[in-house]
C-alpha cells in the first residue's frame, strides 16, 4: 500500500513478518521486531527499481525460491556490512605474535611452509586484506611460502568491492603507514591492494547458514568469523561454530567478534580468551585442558526416550566430553557428552553402585590394527565393561541405553556404516546378557548425548545440520580408508551419496 505519491510504502505487520521469515530461511539473519524500520527503510529503493506498489508485491517474489537473484538483492540490502582495517586490533596481534610463531617453529620441526586462513563474512575486504598484510609482515618474505587466505561473504556486492580492493583516504587511516606504503598503490578513487598481496586471498560466495555452499577441501590455521554470527539465532549460531570448528587444523584458531560469546554454544571448542577458541582435542585426540563450565544448562536438552524427566545436577558435577575413541566412566558423579552421527555411543549404569560410562566408537570391528581400539566397539565395550566393574559395578546389574547410527546421510558410506553399527551393538548386548533399557538408533537427524552417570538418564537433543560431526566422522573413516585396502574394500567410503 502507498502512503502517498512520492512518499515512502508502508510494510505491514504482515509484510514484516513474511520478509523475515524469508531472510532468515535464506541467510539465518534472525531479526528482531525492533528492525521493521530498517527493513522498510533499505527496501524501498528496491521496490523503486522494480516499480513495485507494496511490499506484499515484493514479499510474493522472494518468497518463490525460483527467484534466487531477487533473494541474493533482497539479502544484500539486508546484511549488515560494517567493517574496518585492523578491527579488534588485538587479533592481528595474535596472529602476528602468537600464530605465525607457532607456525614457524613447526616448520622447523620440518612442517611445510603452508598456512591457510579463513576471512569468514569478509564484507568489503578490510578483514582479509588487514590478515594478508599482517601474515606478510610477520614473515618477511613471502618466498618459499604457500599462504592461502580464503574471504567470503553471502553479499555479492561486498565481495565485488573486496576483490576490486580499492580503498579511500579514510578507509586506510587505519593503516599504519609503513604497511600502507609497503601494500598499496595509488589508482583512481584511493590506494589499490598491491598484486603481491591479492595473489594471496580468494574469494567466494558462501552462505555460513547453508553448509551445502561452503565446499572447502582445506583445515585452516586460523579461521576469522568475526562480527556475522551475531545476527544468527542459536541453533544457528551452535550449527555453524560445530561446522567451522570441524574445518580447523587440531593446532587452529577461531576468532570471533567482541560480543560474540561461545560459552555453551560449542562443546568441540573451548576459549583460550574471550574471542579466541581452539578445539577440543590436540592432535593426540587428548583433551587440551579442562572443558569449562557449560552455559546451556541440561533443561535446554529435551528428555531422551528413557522415561526421565530433566536432570537437575549439582552445579559443581563435572562435565567430560567423549570424543570418537572415547571411554569414560565414574562412580562420583560426572555428565558425560558426546555428539554423534553414524557412530554409536553405549551408556552403562549400574544402579545400585551409581556407577555409569560412555564410550563412542566409530565402527563395529578392527581390521586394520593401525587406529587406537577403543573406535572400534567390539574393544570400546570391553574397555567400558572393564572401566565400570573397577569401579565397582557389577556386570549383572548392568543396564544399557544405545544412541547414534543416524541414517542421516543417505545411502552413502556413513549409512552402511551406521546399519552396521546398530546391528553390531544390539547383538554385542544381546549376548552379554545387558538389557537394552532405551534406545534412540537409526535416526534421520544427528545427535547429542548428555549421560548423567550417578542417575542413569540420558537426556538425547536432535539437530539436522551437523557438517561438523559428519565431517569429523569422515574424516576418521577416511583416515581407516587408507590405512588398509582389505577394510576399504568391505566398506565402500565416501560412495556416491
Ligand atoms: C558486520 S560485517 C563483519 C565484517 C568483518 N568480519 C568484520 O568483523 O569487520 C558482517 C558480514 O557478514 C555477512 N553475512 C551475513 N550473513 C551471512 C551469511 N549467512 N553467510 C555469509 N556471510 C554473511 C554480511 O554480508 C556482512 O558482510
Amino acid at each position: 500500500m502507498n502512503a502517498g505519491a512520492s512518499g515512502p510504502t508502508q510494510l505491514l505487520p504482515h509484510e514484516f513478518e513474511g520478509l523475515r521469515r524469508v531472510i532468515r530461511q535464506v541467510a539465518g539473519i534472525h531479526l528482531r521486531e525492533t528492525k521493521k524500520p530498517l527493513v522498510a527503510g533499505r527496501l524501498q529503493r528496491r521496490l523503486r527499481e522494480l516499480g513495485l506498489e507494496s511490499f506484499s508485491d515484493y514479499l510474493r517474489l522472494v518468497e518463490d525460491s525460483a527467484n534466487g537473484d531477487e533473494r541474493k538483492e533482497l539479502i544484500n540490502c539486508i546484511t549488515t556490512n560494517k567493517t574496518s582495517f585492523f578491527r579488534e586490533p588485538h587479533h592481528f596481534d595474535f596472529l602476528r605474535g602468537k600464530v605465525i610463531p607457532e607456525i614457524l617453529e613447526r616448520v622447523r620441526a620440518g612442517m611445510p611452509k603452508r598456512i591457510r586462513i579463513w576471512s569468514a563474512g569478509c564484507s568489503t575486504g578490510q578483514e582479509p586484506w588487514t590478515i594478508a598484510m599482517t601474515v606478510a609482515d610477520a614473515l618477511g618474505s613471502l618466498a618459499g611460502w604457500d599462504v592461502r587466505i580464503l574471504a567470503s561473504d553471502l553479499d555479492t556486492n561486498v565481495l565485488e568491492s573486496a576483490e576490486h580492493a580499492v580503498y579511500d583516504d579514510e578507509e586506510l587511516a587505519s593503516v599504519p603507514a609503513p604497511l600502507r606504503d609497503r601494500w598499496f598503490e595509488p589508482v583512481a578513487g584511493g590506494h589499490r591492494v598491491n598484486g603481491a598481496l591479492r595473489a594471496l586471498v580468494t574469494f567466494r560466495r558462501i552462505n555460513l547458514v547453508d553448509f551445502s555452499s561452503w565446499k572447502i577441501r582445506t583445515h585452516f590455521d586460523v579461521i576469522f568469523c568475526r562480527n556475522v554470527a551475531i545476527y544468527f539465532d542459536r541453533p544457528t549460531q551452535e550449527a555453524l561454530f560445530d561446522g567451522l570448528a570441524s574445518l580447523l587444523e587440531p593446532t587452529g584458531y577461531l576468532l570471533s567478534g567482541h560480543s560474540e560469546n561461545l560459552h555453551g554454544l560449542s562443546h568441540v571448542l573451548r576459549p583460550l580468551g574471550n574471542t579466541v577458541h581452539v578445539p577440543m582435542a590436540q592432535p593426540s585426540g587428548a583433551l587440551r585442558g579442562p572443558r569449562p563450565a557449560p552455559a546451556v544448562q541440561p533443561r535446554n536438552i529435551p528428555p531422551s526416550p528413557s522415561p526421565s524427566s530433566s536432570p537437575s545436577p549439582s552445579p559443581s558435577t563435572p562435565e567430560i566430553a567423549i570424543q570418537v575413541g572415547g571411554v569414560q566412566a565414574s562412580a562420583t558423579g560426572a555428565r558425560l557428552r558426546t555428539t554423534l552421527g553414524s557412530c554409536i555411543a553405549v551408556c552403562l549404569h549400574d544402579p545400585e553402585a551409581q556407577v555409569g560410562g560412555m564410550n563412542h566408537f566409530l565402527l563395529p570391528h578392527d581390521r586394520t590394527g593401525n587406529r587406537g581400539p577403543s573406535s572400534f566397539g567390539v574393544h570400546a565395550m570391553e574397555m567400558l565393561i572393564n572401566a565400570m566393574m573397577k569401579l565397582g559395578g557389577e556386570r549383572h546389574r548392568f543396564v544399557a541405553k544405545v544412541f547414534g547410527a543416524s541414517q542421516q546421510f543417505g545411502p552413502g558410506s556413513q549409512h552402511h556404516v551406521a546399519k552396521k553399527n546398530a546391528d553390531f551393538v544390539l547383538r554385542f548386548l544381546a549376548d552379554e546378557g545387558i538389557p537394552v533399557v532405551a534406545q534412540k538408533l537409526g535416526a534421520r537427524s544427528a545427535l547429542s548425548v548428555v549421560f548423567d552417570t550417578a542417575e542413569g538418564r540420558a537426556f538425547v537433543r536432535t539437530f539436522n545440520r551437523a557438517p561438523g560431526v559428519v565431517e569429523a566422522e569422515r574424516r576418521h573413516l577416511a583416515a581407516l580408508s587408507s590405512a588398509s585396502r582389505s577394510f576399504a574394500d568391505d566398506i565402500t567410503f565416501f560412495g556416491a551419496a
